[in-house]
């Protein structure tokens, strides 16, 4: 990236037709399909299970602050409508869909316009706000893990009974699972909320996360899941919220937090390894999420992104959810953010993220 921002300064005194031709080669390569499947892999559906990272709209019913079905979210969706989706655009869950050639978008099991053919190639049961510790979603209202599977068996009942019992067995164990979990245990339930915090320390709390991580695996594993991406944590201590609440007086990133993901993220990967490696025909990968953000976070520009400490939403310091909402302006140019609102990227950093995640990892799964 660093080649054409130099060469932008040239074009600029150049003709406008020079630059409109770069437009149309940056424009080309973002919209570009990162993927090549092997010969003959054909993806029949993705499910998500987890957090605001992946959650679909699961909230838009539910009696709870964390929501994200009003303007200004899903600003640059289509239509410019708000889904319930907790950025301006789609999501991780619609981008991966979308570059396996699954679907466009990924919509949310409780969605109510949900047929069979969108049964069939996947829904989201993620629940924003949700996560491993069963504190985590009963501070908030939303969806457990446990919910979450409960509705996982009555979408594997209803998908025997529209293609029967060996096709729906195929196309669970041929699909690709997301699990995207772990942010709002530690970012709120530890640490802001700070409930856990008087019971556990850091070390002893990430050891139940990974423990219900794993169970939850199992579980899914149990149902005929065999291709299960599980996300990391990211770096939680530079989310703008985190860097208001606990920052200081420059809204640093929080160290502690930092580490706390870190720590985290170290017992959950040997762990999935294991996983990985025990259960029979699975092939179950942590995806690193942190390393890749924080490298935008720490040399934005060669990224094409300006702000990193704070969100579009608001001031950016601090709204997110029904705090982020149409009485807000937001910024002038979303795509020069990597944060949406106080704690979700904006459609260019999941972009930018994905197309990652997705080159370095596919390959483990097919
Ligand atoms: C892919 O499918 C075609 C047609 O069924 C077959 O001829 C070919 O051998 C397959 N390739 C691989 C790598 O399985
Ligand atoms: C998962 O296990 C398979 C063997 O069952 C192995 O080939 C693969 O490399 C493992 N994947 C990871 C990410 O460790």
């Amino acid at each position: 990236m660093m080649q054409p921002l130099i060469s932008i300064k040239i074009l600029y005194s150049s003709s406008s037709l020079t630059i409109c031709l770069f437009f149309f080669f940056l424009l080309a390569d973002y919209g570009r399909a990162k993927i090549m499947l092997p010969e003959n892999v054909t993806v029949p559906a993705v499910i998500a299970f987890g957090d605001s990272i992946v959650d679909q709209g699961a909230n838009n019913n539910l009696y709870t602050v964390i929501k994200a079905n009003f303007p200004p979210y899903g600003k640059e969706f289509i239509a410019g409508k708000p889904t319930g989706r907790f950025t301006n655009n789609k999501t991780p869950a619609d981008m991966i869909a979308k570059e396996l050639g699954v679907k466009e978008v990924l919509p949310a099991y409780l969605d109510p316009s949900v047929d069979d053919k969108e049964l069939l190639t996947g829904v989201s049961f993620a629940s924003g706000g949700s996560g491993y510790d069963p504190q985590t979603p009963l501070l908030v209202a939303v969806l457990s893990l446990a919910d979450q599977l409960e509705q996982f068996k009555e979408y594997i009942a209803k998908i025997k009974g529209i293609v029967g019992e060996d096709r729906a067995q195929y196309i669970l164990a041929n699909s690709l699972f997301l699990v995207v979990a772990g942010s709002d245990d530690l970012a709120n339930t530890y640490f802001t909320i700070g409930i856990r915090k008087l019971q556990y320390d850091i070390a002893s709390y990430a050891d139940l996360m990974v423990s219900s991580a794993s169970n939850f695996i199992r579980d899914i594993y149990a149902l005929g899941a065999r291709r299960i991406g599980v996300f990391g944590a990211p770096p939680l201590g530079c989310l703008p919220s985190q860097r208001t609440l606990g920052g200081g007086v420059l809204s640093m990133c929080v160290e502690e937090q930092n580490q706390a993901a870190q720590l985290y993220n170290s017992k959950l990967q040997p762990h999935i390894e294991y996983l990985n490696s025990t259960l029979a025909q699975s092939r179950i990968v942590f995806v690193d999420i942190y390393d890749p953000l924080l490298a935008i976070i720490e040399n934005p520009l060669q990224y094409g992104i300006q702000v990193v400490d704070k969100g579009c939403c608001g001031t950016g310091n601090i709204e997110v959810a029904i705090l982020c909402n149409h009485l807000l302006p937001t910024c002038d140019d979303d795509s020069k953010y990597l944060f949406w609102d106080s704690y979700h990227p904006t459609d260019k950093g999941y972009t930018i993220l994905i197309n990652q995640v997705i080159g370095r990892y596919v390959n483990y799964f097919f």
